[in-house]
């Protein structure tokens, strides 16, 4: 249980990726605040984190909306008073060529990606540094961990996704200047970026696939079933899509005391993806 003790704040994980790492560090032992803006899912993830044993408590909403941040940090001081590991996961595409891209698909994409990481960070900032104050002064150094989520569309550009590439490429550089700004607080601020995870984001898309609703939007989310082969031959040296165990697997890895020495770094977890 190496994260015994600790509190984490996990966005979008009422599903896929989110779930995941939700369940894998409540099973090392964290407490942890769900949260995802649709309460069915959120609440799945708090009966899965429990059923395995961890203690989990939901804070529902849109990452995008005004307040969420504050009310997302108060919801970890005021119920398991702490908050030790930050990991920025809530997201969705909206994809098209620029030709096609409407100013409020560009903007959506980057307000989730970029804006709501940056405000939930910018409100854990106050009580993060009053935290370390005090440990500093009693003599004790206490790691705490942020991990954003990227993707590989962020670091190599993606056809068709203008908006997601510039959202996940933004999450690279928050990440290396907050390292820079919080290491005086002892907090590790680390990013990974994903390659193709087996979540509804990748499903193999057809004309029956059935369009997801996001924030009351209808999106069709999918890659093409040749994509997909093309991946598995030529682009991932494993071979295959990751699983959501996988991907939270390499979150696991910057939230343990193992990397309290790494920081303003970014993995790719993406089976060896060349992109
Ligand atoms: N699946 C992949 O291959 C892949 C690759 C690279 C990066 N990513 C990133 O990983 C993260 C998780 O993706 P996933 O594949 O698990 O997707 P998913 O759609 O399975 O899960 C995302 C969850 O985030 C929630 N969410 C979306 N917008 C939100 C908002 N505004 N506020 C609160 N919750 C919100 C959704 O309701 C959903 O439950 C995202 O940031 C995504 O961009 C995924």
């Amino acid at each position: 249980m190496k994260l015994e003790g600790k509190v984490a704040l996990v966005t979008g994980a009422g599903r896929g990726i989110g779930r995941a790492i939700a369940v894998k560090l409540a099973g090392e032992g964290a407490r942890v605040v769900v949260n995802d803006m649709d309460e069915g899912p959120a609440r799945e993830t708090l009966d899965a984190v429990r059923a395995a044993g961890g203690l989990a408590t939901a804070c529902v909403g849109s990452v995008t909306e005004a307040g969420f941040a504050e009310r997302f940090v108060a919801t970890a001081l005021d119920t398991y008073d702490g908050l030790d590991i930050i990991v920025n996961n809530a997201g969705f595409t909206w994809d098209g060529v620029i030709q096609k891209m409407t100013d409020e698909q560009f903007q959506a994409v980057l307000d989730v990606h970029v804006t709501a990481p940056f405000r939930i960070l910018r409100a854990a900032a106050e009580p993060i540094r009053r935290l370390a104050k005090e440990e500093a002064a009693s003599g004790r150094e206490v790691f705490r961990k942020v991990v954003n989520i990227s993707s590989v569309s962020g670091l190599g550009g993606n056809a068709g996704q203008i908006n997601y590439a510039a959202g996940k490429a933004a999450v690279v550089g928050m990440t290396k200047t907050l390292a820079k700004e919080w290491g005086r607080y002892k907090v590790n601020v680390n990013c990974v970026a994903f390659g193709f995870i087996q979540t509804r984001m990748t499903q193999p898309l057809d004309i029956s696939t059935a369009p997801v609703q996001v924030a009351g939007r209808e999106i069709r989310y999918g890659v093409q079933p040749a994509q997909i082969e093309a991946l598995e031959t030529q682009q991932i040296p494993l071979g295959r899509l990751g699983t959501v165990e996988e991907a939270a697997n390499g979150v696991y890895l910057f939230c343990i005391p193992e990397s309290d020495y790494i920081s303003g770094q970014v993995i790719t977890v993406g089976g060896g993806i060349r992109f």
